[in-house]
């Protein structure tokens, strides 16, 4: 029984912490201002910005392509990157720590700071709801 237990919690372990979008958006949405409600509309807005910070990639869209649904390519690197949107890419937004992870990255070098709660919670949402 000990040894069962053992295995399951290294599978658990191995496999991350899986999530679904509604709830990586419910919680971004409670750690920003009390009262907030994500707004998929907002979010596609996020994605459109031109930021203007960083000739290569002035926004999202500079690797995600102008549609979440289609494959990007890297700016920089022209490797491909599958689909953000969760109708296209079923794995997308189930992985807190990677959600994150290009979150930061992402927001840095686009935004040129990192983004709020509330804009990534926005932002899931139009992922999660655009077709
Ligand atoms: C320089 C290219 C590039 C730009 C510009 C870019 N991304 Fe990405 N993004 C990537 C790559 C590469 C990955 C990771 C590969 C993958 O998951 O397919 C990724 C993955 C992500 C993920 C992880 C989603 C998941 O659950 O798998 C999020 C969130 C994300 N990007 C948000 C953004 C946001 C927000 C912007 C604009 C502010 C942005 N990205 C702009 C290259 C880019």
């Amino acid at each position: 029984m000990k040894t069962l237990t053992a295995l399951a919690l290294l599978l658990v372990a191995a496999a991350g912490h899986a999530e679904t979008p509604q709830a990586i958006t419910r919680q971004y949405a409670d750690a920003a201002p009390a009262g907030f409600v994500p707004a998929a509309r907002r979010g596609e807005a996020l994605f459109r910005q031109n930021f203007a910070i960083n000739d290569k990639m002035p926004s999202c869209t500079a690797c995600h392509t102008d549609h979440p649904k289609n494959p990007g390519r890297h700016a920089v690197t022209g490797k491909t990157i599958r689909p953000l949107a969760v109708v296209a890419n079923g794995e997308r937004f189930s992985d807190p720590a990677k959600v994150e992870k290009w979150f930061g990255r992402n927001c840095r070098e686009v935004v040129g700071r990192a983004c709020t709660p509330g804009e990534k919670a926005d932002f899931v949402a139009y992922m999660n709801e655009v077709r």
